[in-house]
């Protein structure tokens, strides 16, 4: 995990990772796993820490997900979001993380609009930042979460057949999926119209096609990604039904598979988009399971990050 001003250590991006950091946060979530098995879903090992959820984009899984993994270490944990804020009367970025700091926190968790933000709150803050999505860019503790699911779920990464099929030009979650699946040995695959595919593609070492039909019988996992509608021009292709009938996940692709791959999607899903709904019900659990794997992930990076014995 990289070193930022001040000798803090930070969670920012996967690109800064090497593949040694991602293995060890894997088999740390694995022991941390098991504390959510307990009837007292607890341990000591972050007492006494304090951490701001400041969340400046909503959401639902991450925010919460990050704040019972504070919990389930005995850290205390404050939510902090720009609907409830100061930010929603014009205060800056900037004075807003001045002011959580002065209150004495050990670590920030940012989710923000703008690519970057959390590489700028570094600069700003005397404690450790983590990275909970920044526009386009990253979403580093949901590539590790997923990489922690496939890994219980299949054995193993290194080898494995991936395809991602989506919006993957939008998707922070593509970007750190398609660097973590690489440096763990995953072979990947995009899946996507040529206008949501980013411009910056030959850089990324992945092999692309045209329409899910081409991956469906090649793929061991089949990962899916919601159309970023809030941040997608529509003219990017035809209509959302052209969409479904070229990149969906329907009834009668899934039902004619053999054998079927580990499908994933980071929700929140559109149903009837780039998934039928009778088919989101038929593997829901893998897609809960990654639900259930964000809180132990959450729990190894906020532990490797802040220290402390583990209880
Ligand atoms: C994703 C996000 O916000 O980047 N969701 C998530 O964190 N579970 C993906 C999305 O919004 O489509």
């Amino acid at each position: 995990m990289k070193e930022g001003g001040g000798g803090y250590r930070n969670l920012l991006a996967i690109s800064s990772l090497d593949k040694d950091d991602v293995l060890s946060l894997l088999d740390s979530a694995r022991s941390f796993a098991e504390v959510s098995t307990r009837s007292v879903k607890k341990v000591p090992a972050l007492r006494g820490k304090t951490i701001v959820n400041l969340f400046m984009e909503p959401s639902t899984r991450t925010r919460m997900s990050f704040e019972l993994a504070a919990k389930r270490l005995s850290a205390d944990v404050v939510n902090f979001s720009s609907s409830t804020s100061s930010l929603s009367k014009g205060e800056s970025l900037k004075d807003t993380a001045k002011t959580i700091v002065a209150m004495g926190v050990d670590a920030v968790v940012v989710r923000h609009g703008s690519a970057g933000a959390p590489l700028m709150l570094t600069d700003w803050v005397e404690c450790s930042v983590i990275n909970a999505g920044d526009g386009m860019h990253e979403h580093p503790t949901q590539a590790l979460l997923d990489l922690f699911t496939i890994r219980e779920r299949l054995g193993r990464l290194e080898g494995l057949k991936v395809a991602i099929v989506g919006d993957i030009d939008h998707s922070r979650v593509a970007r750190s999926n398609i660097h973590a699946l690489r440096k763990v040995g995953a072979e990947v695959v995009l899946v996507a119209p040529q206008s949501l595919l980013p411009r910056d593609i030959q850089r990324m070492d992945v092999a692309v096609a045209g329409t899910i039909d081409e991956v469906l019988g090649w793929c061991d996992v089949l990962y899916l990604l919601r159309i970023q509608l809030e941040r997608v021009n529509e003219s990017r292709f035809p209509s959302l039904r052209e969409y479904t009938l070229l990149y969906g996940l329907t009834d009668a692709r899934w039902s004619e598979l053999d054998h079927k791959p580990m499908v994933m999607h980071p929700g929140p899903m559109n149903r009837g988009v780039e998934i039928d709904s009778s088919v989101a019900d038929d593997v829901e659990s893998v897609i809960t399971g990654q639900v259930a794997a964000g809180v132990a992930l959450r729990m190894a990076v906020l532990y490797d990050l802040l220290g402390g014995s583990h209880g």
